[in-house]
C-alpha cells in the first residue's frame, strides 16, 4: 500500500470529531482571476457547501466555521454590507440542503450587532434544522476567541455576585461550560487555507489541543481532495495530550 493510501484507509479509523476552519483566500482568489473581491467570497460559499456535504457522509461529528471575526468590521463598508447580504442570501438558499444532508445548523458570537433582518434569518435557520440529527454545522459570526473567554467570565462573574456560584468553583471544566461550543467535543483538527500561519483570536480555549493543519489552498479551491489531504495529515500524528509517546502507544495497543 502507498504512502498515501494507508493514510487514507487510516483516516477512517482516526477521523477528526470536530473540524475547525478558517476559510482564508477568497480576495486572493478573486483578485487573481482579476475579478471583484466579493467574486471569491461567493466562490467561498460554494466551497462552504461541499465541504459541508463532504463532512457529512464521511460522519465528522461538527464542522466549526469562520465566517466573519469581530475584526471584519474593519473592512471596507461595502465588504462588510456584500458579505452580511451574502450570509442572508446563502442561509435563504442553502437550509434545504442542509435538511436534506441531515446537518443541524448553529451559529457562535455576538449577534447582536447585526441587522434585525439577518438575525431573524440566523434564527429561523437555527429553528428550521434543530431536529436534524446528523453533522453539527457551527458557523462563527462576529465572533472573536477573547469576547467568547470574556463574555464567559462576565457569566460567570453574575452568578458569583448572585450567589448562585462560589468562587472556589471555578476551576477549567466549570469555566468551559460557559464558553461558546460547550455541548461539542472539542476541536480536534484545526484547517487554515489561504497561506497564513495564525489563529487569528478563533477559538482560543477551545483550540488548546487542537491538530493545527495549513495549507496555501486558497479557501475557494479547498475540496474533497484538499480535505482529505488534511484527515490524511490528521490521521497519520499522535496526540499524546500531555502523556508520553509510550504512554499512548501502549493504550492504543491495549
Ligand atoms: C477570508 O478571505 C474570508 C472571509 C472573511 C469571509 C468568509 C466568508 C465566506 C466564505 C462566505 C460566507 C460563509 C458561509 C458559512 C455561508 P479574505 O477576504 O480575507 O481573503 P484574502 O486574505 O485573500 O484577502
Amino acid at each position: 500500500m502507498s504512502e498515501d493510501s494507508s493514510a487514507l484507509s487510516a483516516s477512517k479509523h482516526r477521523l477528526p470529531r470536530h473540524i475547525a476552519i478558517i476559510m482564508d483566500g477568497n480576495g486572493r482568489w478573486a483578485k487573481n482571476r482579476m475579478l471583484p473581491r466579493f467574486a471569491g467570497h461567493k466562490a467561498g460559499v460554494e466551497a462552504v457547501r461541499g465541504v459541508v456535504e463532504n463532512c457529512a457522509r464521511k460522519g465528522v461529528e461538527a464542522l466549526t466555521l469562520f465566517a466573519f471575526s469581530s475584526e471584519n468590521w474593519r473592512r471596507p463598508a461595502k465588504e462588510v454590507g456584500l458579505l452580511m447580504d451574502l450570509l442572508h442570501t446563502a442561509l435563504g438558499r442553502e437550509v434545504k440542503r442542509l435538511n436534506e444532508n441531515n446537518v443541524r445548523l448553529r451559529f457562535i458570537g455576538d449577534r447582536t450587532a447585526f441587522s434585525e433582518k439577518l438575525q431573524s434569518r440566523l434564527h429561523e435557520g437555527e429553528e428550521e434544522t434543530k431536529e436534524n440529527t446528523g453533522l453539527t454545522l457551527v458557523v462563527a459570526v462576529n465572533y472573536g476567541g477573547m469576547w467568547d473567554i470574556a463574555h464567559a467570565a462576565r457569566l460567570i462573574a453574575r452568578q458569583v455576585k448572585d450567589g448562585q456560584l462560589d468562587v472556589q468553583d471555578i476551576d477549567e471544566e466549570l469555566f468551559a461550560t460557559f464558553l461558546s461550543l460547550n455541548d461539542l467535543p472539542g476541536p480536534d483538527l484545526f484547517i487554515r487555507t489561504g497561506g497564513e500561519m495564525r489563529i487569528s483570536n478563533f477559538l482560543l480555549w477551545q483550540l488548546a489541543y487542537a491538530e493545527l493543519y495549513f495549507t496555501d489552498t486558497l479557501w475557494p479551491d479547498f475540496n474533497e481532495q484538499t480535505l482529505n489531504e488534511a484527515l490524511a495529515s490528521f490521521a497519520k500524528r499522535q496526540r499524546r495530550f500531555g502523556r508520553t509517546s509510550e504512554q499512548v502507544e501502549q493504550e492504543e495497543g491495549a
